[in-house]
C-alpha cells in the first residue's frame, strides 16, 4: 500500500528522518534529552500523531498504528544508541583526566638515632647552663683510663675480663671519664664540659648491657664550686630532661675519682614513684653515678686541689633513651633495624 495517500503515514515517515537525525547528532546529553522529549515525550510528535488515530476511518487507522509504532521503535533504538555513545565519550574523558601514573615511593631523608638524639638534647640543656661539648679518643692509655682516675692498675675494673687491652698500656677506653684529664690537662679553670662518646667493656650482652655503648661525661671545676652548684646543676638538668614533676634524689656511693660520690636517682618516669616493674617496685630509677672530684685527680693534671674543688657525673645515654621511650630492651638501640629505629626519628 502506497503512504501517498495517507497525511498521517507521511507524516510519520518524516517525524522517523528527522527524529533519528535528531536523536543521532544530538551533541551531548541535554540535546538528547530535547529531541527525545520533542520525538518521543508524552506530548511528542509521534504521540501527536498516534492520538489522531481516532479520527481516521476505520481502514485507515491500523496501518497508521502499525508505522507509528515502528517509528515509535526506531527512535528508541537511535535514542538508546546515542545515550550509550555520550555515556562513553563522559567516561572516558573522566578517565583521561585522572592521572594514571603510579606514585613514586616517598623517599625517607633518614633521621638521628634515637640516642644520637638524647645526646643531643642532653648536651644542649648542658651548654645553656655554660658547659661545652667535646670529645677524646676511644683508644686510651692506661694511665688516662685508669691511673689519672685515681683507678689503681689492680682494681677490678682495670682487669682484663672487664677490658679491652689493645697492647701494653693501651686499651679502648672503658668510661669517658679521662676526658676529664685530657681536657684539665690542656684548659686552666673555669672547665664546665660534657663528653660524649662511645666506651667498650667486656660484657654479656643483655637486655640492660652491651659491650659497645655511649656515656656522657659532665665535669665542672672552678674556685668555689661546691656541692650546692652541683646538685642543683643536676637538678635541673633531670627537671629539663624528664620533666618539672620529676624529683632527684642522691645516694651515697664510690668512684676513685670522686669523695664524696653520689648515686643520682629520679622518680620513676613510668609510675611516678609508686612502684613498677621499670623501677623493680623502688620508684627510683637510677640515671648516673657522680661526686665532688676527689683532689688526687687534680694533683694528677696538675691543678691545685687547695685552689679548686669541682664535680663529676657520668651517664649512659642508651639507658635514657629508653627511659624516654619506655623501650623494654637496649638490644633493640643496637641492631640498626630501621623499621623500629625510625619510629623514634623526629625527621
Ligand atoms: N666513669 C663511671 C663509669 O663508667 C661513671 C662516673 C661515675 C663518672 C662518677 C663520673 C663520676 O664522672 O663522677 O661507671
Amino acid at each position: 500500500m502506497s503512504e501517498g495517500g495517507n497525511p498521517l503515514l507521511e507524516r510519520l515517515a518524516a517525524i522517523e528522518e528527522e527524529g533519528v537525525a535528531a536523536l543521532r547528532d544530538a551533541a551531548d546529553e541535554e540535546a538528547l534529552e530535547t529531541a527525545r522529549v520533542r520525538y518521543l515525550g508524552r506530548s511528542g510528535a509521534v504521540a501527536d500523531v498516534l492520538g489522531r488515530i481516532g479520527s481516521l476511518p476505520a481502514d485507515q487507522r491500523r496501518p497508521v498504528g502499525q508505522k507509528g509504532n515502528a517509528v515509535k521503535r526506531a527512535l528508541e533504538e537511535t535514542h538508546e544508541t546515542r545515550a550509550a555513545e555520550l555515556r562513553m565519550r563522559e567516561s572516558a574523558r573522566a578517565a583521561a583526566d585522572r592521572d594514571l601514573t603510579r606514585p613514586g615511593r616517598t623517599a625517607w631523608p633518614g633521621g638521628s638515632h634515637p640516642v644520637t638524639a638524647v645526646i643531643d638534647e642532653i648536651c644542649d640543656i648542658f651548654r645553656e647552663l655554660g658547659f661545652t661539648r667535646v670529645r677524646g679518643p676511644e683508644v686510651e692509655t692506661e694511665w688516662y683510663n685508669f691511673t689519672a682516675l685515681n683507678i689503681p692498675l689492680d682494681h677490678p675494673a682495670a682487669d682484663v675480663h672487664d677490658t679491652f687491652y689493645l697492647e701494653d698500656g693501651v686499651v679502648l677506653r672503658t668510661h669517658t671519664s679521662p676526658v676529664q684529664a685530657r681536657t684539665m690537662q690542656t684548659h686552666q679553670p673555669p672547665v664546665r664540659v660534657v663528653v660524649p662518646g662511645v666506651c667498650y667493656r667486656r660484657e654479656s650482652i643483655d637486655a640492660s648491657h652491651a659491650a659497645v655503648f655511649d656515656q656522657i661525661e659532665g665535669l665542672a671545676v672552678d674556685e668555689g664550686v661546691d656541692f650546692v652548684e652541683f646538685r642543683s646543676t643536676i637538678e635541673h638538668f633531670v627537671r629539663r630532661f624528664f620533666g618539672a614533676e620529676t624529683r632527684t634524689r642522691f645516694r651515697p656511693d664510690f668512684f676513685p675519682f670522686t669523695e664524696p660520690s653520689a648515686q643520682v636517682e629520679v622518680s620513676c618516669t613510668i609510675c611516678g614513684g609508686s612502684g613498677c616493674a621499670t623501677c623493680k617496685g623502688t620508684g627510683w630509677i637510677e640515671i648516673m653515678g657522680s661526686g665532688m672530684v676527689d683532689p688526687a685527680v687534680f694533683e694528677a693534671v696538675g691543678y691545685d686541689p687547695e685552689r679548686y674543688t669541682g664535680y663529676a657525673f657520668g651517664m649512659g645515654p642508651g639507658r635514657m633513651a629508653l627511659l624516654r621511650h619506655g623501650i623494654p630492651d637496649l638490644r633493640l638501640l643496637h641492631e640498626g633495624d630501621v623499621r623500629f629505629l625510625r619510629q623514634f626519628a623526629s625527621t
